[in-house]
């Protein structure tokens, strides 16, 4: 595959689909058109799939529907989007992809992480993203952000335990493999996060120039 697939990563209220925009608008004023999608979601079918994880049910879904559901939904999307995208040699942007499995259902849900990965092997063989972004910041400071955001989705509820668990998930994979990752301190103001941006825009456009 010729484009470049990157992710953004962190918990709830990060910053990340703020941000997402952002690099956008700075790789298009670069000429470099991206292709911008999410997770849960990308297709109209796994968009519905993202309304049954993120609504609220009277019945409690089970770990493993949660986990299944999240690699269908990304199986459609590799499949329907992704996956055309990159073999046209774009650079595609994801907001949220198979980290946030691990930091989710495996770091706040505990679900084993051989589990995830042999899930991970099936759906998706061996692509990986280029380059995951994490957007770092206290659990307290995310959770304030969404509250202030909008209504709380099925995850948003969770306990302060659950966010810890999801961010510490995120920050040992990353610095697991520091070649794929970078880490942005998310805590700043929007103007301090852009700045920190900009080191990581200049990469992907020598990469996508490469
Ligand atoms: N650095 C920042 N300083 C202050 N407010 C911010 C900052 N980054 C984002 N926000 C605001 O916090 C809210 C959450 O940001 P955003 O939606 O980008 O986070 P997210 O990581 O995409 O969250 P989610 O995981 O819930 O989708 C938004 O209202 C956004 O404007
Ligand atoms: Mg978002």
């Amino acid at each position: 595959m010729s484009g470049l697939f990157i992710t953004f990563e962190g918990p709830e209220g990060a910053g990340k689909s703020t941000n997402l925009q952002v690099f956008a608008k700075a790789l298009r004023a670069a000429g470099c058109e991206p292709l911008l999608t999410r997770e849960p979601g990308g297709t109209p079918v796994a968009e519905r799939i993202r309304e049954v994880l993120l609504s609220h049910h009277e019945e409690a879904m089970c770990a493993d529907t949660e986990l299944l559901l999240m690699f269908a939904a990304r199986a459609q999307h590799l499949d329907g989007l992704i996956k055309p995208a990159l073999a046209a040699g774009r650079v595609v942007i994801s907001d949220r992809f198979t980290d946030a499995t691990y930091a989710y259902q495996g770091g706040g849900r505990g679900i084993p992480v051989e589990r995830i990965a042999s899930l991970e092997t099936w759906v998706q063989g061996d692509l990986r993203p280029d380059l995951t972004v994490i957007f770092d910041v206290p659990v307290e400071v995310g959770m304030a952000r969404a509250r202030a955001r909008s209504e709380l989705d099925r995850f948003e509820i969770e306990q302060q335990s659950f966010f810890e668990a999801v961010r510490a998930t995120y920050l040992q994979r990353a610095a697991a493999e520091p070649t794929r990752y970078r880490v942005i301190d998310a805590r700043g103001d929007l103007e301090q996060v852009e700045a920190g941006m900009q080191p990581l825009i200049t990469e992907v456009l020598e990469r996508w120039h490469a």
